[in-house]
């Protein structure tokens, strides 16, 4: 028997029509927003996002906004039709597809900006990323009005802001953090993965192995400078060019200087010309 396979919807009076008929027959909707490229982390969502809703809405968007000028956006991996069909053995009711035209159109003039939440790691490093995410996101919540939206903790920073801009503005909607999938030399699952050189790809697990050992030296609260100076000498020496490496506050991500409260460990590097982020529980 072939696999059903998963529609895409190109305008929002389609998606709108199809979320009334599951409504409708009294169903409950999730929603996994991505860029696309989807993996295995991607699919994982999926299949967790079908554990908490009958239906599952996937959307994929590479969202212009949330790349700087020196960012990937022109050349993001785009495979729609490789998407469609991992969709379909995931067994995800619809796949949101809007075109950036439908997503800003001419006139588009208002950004969701979350103070405080965007103040380190990623935030100054990439102007104007977190205000293009939650714009985009609190459009998609919008669009789809899910009963749950599904987020993967690699970019924990985000979910942070995203669950920040939920509560803040009243969105009628749970937003679920789901674990980090990984290699099984620990690398973390990212559509970027995929730039990564043979040899880059030998090195990258570096990174994950330098948080595990800063949670392992901090967790019962000893001073955190020490660990993380040696983990990015390590990190360094190893090829890897760091942008941060921080233990923060796991609700406020403030950086802290020992872990008193849910903490997390953070990365940013690039490796070669591929930025790799990563963070894990201390
Ligand atoms: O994590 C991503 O893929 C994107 O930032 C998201 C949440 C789909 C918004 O464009």
């Amino acid at each position: 028997m072939t696999a059903p396979s998963t529609p895409a919807i190109a305008t929002l009076s389609d998606l709108r029509s199809h979320v009334a008929r599951w409504r409708a027959a009294g169903e409950t909707v999730a929603l996994v927003p991505t860029m696309g490229a989807l993996h295995e982390g991607h699919l994982a969502l999926v299949a967790e996002a079908r554990t908490l809703a009958r239906r599952v809405v996937v959307s994929i968007f590479v969202n212009p906004t949330q790349f700087g000028p020196s960012e990937d956006f022109s050349v993001y991996p785009r495979d729609l039709a490789a998407d469609l069909a991992a969709l379909a053995r995931a067994e995800a009711d619809a796949a949101w597809t809007p075109d950036v035209a439908a997503m800003y159109p001419p006139g588009f003039a208002t950004r969701i900006e979350v103070a405080g939440l965007t103040d380190g790691l990623c935030g100054p490093l990439r102007p104007g990323h977190f205000s293009g995410v939650a714009t985009v996101v609190t459009k998609l919540l919008a669009q789809v009005g899910p009963d749950v939206a599904l987020f993967g903790q690699k970019d924990f920073q985000q979910l942070r802001v995203i669950q920040q801009v939920a509560a803040d503005l009243d969105l009628p909607v749970r937003i679920h953090g789901v674990p980090t999938l990984r290699e099984p030399d620990g690398l973390a699952l990212s559509s970027r993965n995929r730039y990564l050189t043979e040899a880059e790809r030998q090195v990258a697990p570096a990174l994950q192995a330098a948080l595990a050992a800063v949670a392992e030296a901090t967790r019962g609260g000893a001073p955190v400078a020490g660990p993380l100076a040696e983990a990015t000498a390590r990190l360094t020496a190893a090829g890897f060019t760091v942008q941060y490496l921080a233990v923060c506050d796991a609700r406020t991500l403030a950086p802290v200087e020992r872990v008193s409260a849910p903490a997390r460990v953070f990365v940013a590097a690039y490796l070669g010309r591929t930025r790799l982020i990563d963070n894990i529980p201390v």
